[in-house]
């Protein structure tokens, strides 16, 4: 069977990881977090004291730093599915933490960062069969991607599914802020200059605001069928 790339780009909490997550446990194909890799970024910068509380970035340090960052993603068996490392440290919990969250766009618009992690990217993804989702990688990591899909659902329902999954996790955080970091982290993807979100020409737009898992799974199926076999 021939093994493609699919892009899954689209805005915050749009379901893009576990649509991703999904495709890549049917298909056996490996699954890029992008995000998780920004959101690692900014969690080495908060620990190393290179962004400040009001968001201020010691930018030379950090692209000095960059060459010591060390991503990997490795299989968890305990949650079926990868986990994030940085320098050999498993950092999944920490990464989603919402300081990190309300960071993350200061250091994803840096563009030596986005240049480092996307040659990480393409090394990871230079196989085929892997799924990768992010913001930008129907245009620039991937722009060859076989299969490229944007991912939208209303505003109010992105929190929402934020929300619950925070709560879930017994984190105390109100929606009212949880609308706020998503809507400041969809006016920095859209007006980023590098690297910004955008829908790849190619790409084929899906909005999940009502469609649940199984029918996003029939609907993506029965595309890559078509392009594996
Ligand atoms: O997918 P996410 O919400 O975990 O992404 C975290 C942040 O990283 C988000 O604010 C946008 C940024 N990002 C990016 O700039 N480029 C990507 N390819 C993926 C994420």
């Amino acid at each position: 069977m021939r093994k493609i790339i699919i892009a899954i780009d689209g805005y915050s909490s749009s379901g893009k990881s576990s649509f991703a997550k999904s495709i890549a446990k049917k298909y056996g194909y490996i699954f890029i977090d992008t995000g998780a890799m920004y959101r690692a970024v900014t969690f080495y910068a908060m620990q190393n004291g290179l962004i400040d509380s009001t968001g201020a970035v010691d930018t030379a340090e950090l692209i000095k730093s960059l060459p010591q960052i060390k991503i990997t993603f490795r299989y968890n068996p305990d949650i079926e599915a990868s986990s994030i490392y940085l320098n050999g440290q498993k950092i999944d919990e920490q990464i989603r933490e919402v300081t990190v969250s309300d960071n993350v766009y200061i250091i994803s618009g840096i563009p030596e960062v986005r240049e480092h992690l996307v040659a990480l990217q393409r090394e990871m993804g230079k196989e085929k069969g892997v799924v990768v989702d992010g913001r930008d990688i129907g245009t620039v990591v991937f722009p060859d991607a076989e299969l490229k899909i944007f991912m939208t659902a209303d505003p109010e329902i992105r929190a929402m599914r934020r929300y619950m999954e925070l709560s879930q996790a017994g984190k105390k955080v109100s929606l009212e802020e949880i609308t706020q970091n998503i809507l400041k982290r969809d006016n920095a993807d859209i007006t980023r200059t590098v690297g910004p979100l955008k829908k790849a020409e190619d790409a084929l737009s899906l909005d999940n605001s009502n469609l649940s898992v199984e029918q996003q799974m029939m609907w993506v199926s029965e595309k890559i069928d078509k392009l594996i076999k």
